[in-house]
């Protein structure tokens, strides 16, 4: 078994009601956070972070997305045609990216049902899990940083952020200790997908980075349908907790919920000022905005 994190799954079979209509032909994954789809962000943080080998989880309608990974001949050679250079180095860029294989999950069953479709291209070894609505900007790569976390503590490792008040609901949230050590990170005693307020554990939610030990599959098969009806990765990874340590890691970086309107138009704001050909544009825009 190879002890290195050397591939990392992409759940993207779900519905994105959360922005429709926007998705109801277009897959979430496919919305532009400024000119690049959002599951582009976390493929380029994968293989920024050492990732060889990108397993996508698909579903029905959902085709644009190997489209976009792929070679492109029409488009590549109008461009070439039309002496486009800059633009065509940036579509070959794409399809040049990484090595991605597609797994199709043919019902929305959950999350962890989601994952458990990656069991056969995973194989016996650590991966991490990205979940492409969670953009995160960052210095160095969230998941770089946790495969470092993994590598030096052995045991798999969730993002985790802190969520004050009734928000918490939206997560999957660690009950444990903040490590003496270190205060980025925080020794699970036990979790809980989506709790009321009142039974939230502690204001540790999970964000969509993982690094697991495939010692989840397993315990994934057994996961029965949990909050929402639906078979939780935070189940299987709370029966995890039973064998082997779990530890939330509060990253550094700043995280924006790209597969939600407000938190895409959050995301689109701070990464076009960040831009150096539309940020200064841009920000003249806003400040003759009469806000
Ligand atoms: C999923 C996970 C949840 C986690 C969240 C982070 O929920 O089930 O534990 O906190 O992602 O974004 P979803 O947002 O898919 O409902």
């Amino acid at each position: 078994m190879s002890k290195r994190v050397r591939k990392a799954v992409f759940p993207a079979g779900g519905l994105g009601t959360r922005f429709l209509p926007a998705t109801k032909v277009i897959p979430k994954e496919m919305l532009a956070l400024v000119d690049k789809p959002i599951i582009q962000y976390g493929v380029e943080e994968a293989i920024a972070s050492g990732i060889e080998h990108i397993i996508i989880v698909t579903g029905r309608g959902k085709g644009a997305m190997e489209d976009h990974f792929d070679i492109s001949y029409e488009l590549d050679a109008t461009l070439e045609k039309k002496g486009k250079k800059e633009l065509l180095e940036l579509s070959r860029n794409i399809s040049s990216l990484a090595r991605i294989s597609y797994v199709r999950q043919k019902e929305p069953l959950g999350l962890g049902h989601a994952v458990l479709c990656a069991k056969d291209l995973v194989g016996d070894e650590p991966f991490a899990v990205l979940l492409p609505d969670d953009v995160i900007d960052a210095q160095v790569p969230c998941i770089k940083q946790m495969i470092d976390v993994f590598n030096e503590k052995g045991g798999s490792v969730l993002a985790t952020m802190t969520i004050e008040g009734a928000a918490i609901s939206a997560y999957g949230v660690l009950a444990g200790s903040q490590d003496s050590a270190n205060p980025r990170i925080y020794n699970c005693t036990g979790m809980v997908e989506k709790p009321k307020l009142e039974d939230a554990p502690s204001k540790q939610a999970i964000i969509g980075r993982y690094v697991l030990t495939p010692a989840v599959f397993e315990l994934l098969e057994r996961t029965t349908p949990g909050a929402g009806g639906e078979i939780q990765l935070t189940d299987g990874i709370l029966a995890l907790l039973k064998h082997e340590k779990v530890f939330g890691y509060t990253f550094e970086g700043k995280r924006f919920d790209a597969g939600d309107k407000f938190g895409m138009l959050q995301a689109t704001v701070e990464f076009a000022l960040k831009r150096n050909d539309l940020g200064p544009k841009f920000r003249d825009y806003l400040k003759g905005l009469a806000l």
